[in-house]
């Protein structure tokens, strides 16, 4: 087996739904790297979950978890890292993944997405009369912000976990 040695941490972003968790998960067994993930650091770090902290704490408060997370995961050891879809809007946040690590845009279209997540109560933002509008409203005041990532990998309807974990290595 290959041993791959990261010179920078590998960092997934893009839409709920898009297939972070998965496809980290996925790449860093491939690589046999490190697999970290935000949403599940502040999760342990709370002992809650993600809705639970939006709950009772409010959405500045976890993005201010997220942040600092995402600062310590950056500097604990070279891996994959899966954040949040909010997460790269936060320009302190583009800028600590973009100086420390390289950033992938996992990029679908949105009915992809809203196939993927329209069926879990796991995304406090989606908790809405009309999830599918709020889902679109999100895609598109952040696409522009994505856009900006370092590389951009295709994730269609039909594409397979290791086809994408192949695209990402490609990329
Ligand atoms: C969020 C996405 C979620 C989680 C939180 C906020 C967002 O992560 O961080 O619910 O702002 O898009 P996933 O992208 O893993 O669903």
């Amino acid at each position: 087996d290959a041993v791959f040695e990261l010179h920078k941490t590998v960092v997934l972003v893009g839409m709920m739904g898009a297939g972070k968790t998965a496809v980290g998960r996925a790449l860093a067994a491939r690589l046999g790297v490190p697999f970290l993930d935000s949403d599940a650091e502040i999760e342990s770090a709370a002992n809650m979950t993600i809705p639970e902290i939006f709950e009772r704490d409010g959405e500045p408060f976890f993005r201010a978890k997220e942040s600092q997370v995402i600062g310590r995961l950056l500097d604990a050891e070279k891996g994959i890292l899966s954040t949040g879809g909010g997460a790269f809007l936060s320009e302190l946040n583009r800028q600590m993944i973009t100086e420390r690590g390289v950033s992938v845009w996992l990029r679908a279209d949105l009915k992809v997405l809203w196939n993927r997540v329209k069926h879990k109560d796991t995304r406090p933002l989606l908790r809405t009369a009309d999830p599918y509008a709020t889902l679109r409203a999100l895609y598109e005041a952040r696409v522009p912000v994505y856009a900006q990532a370092g590389l951009t990998v295709e994730s269609d309807g039909e594409t397979s976990i290791e086809n994408m974990v192949d695209r990402v290595v490609n990329a």
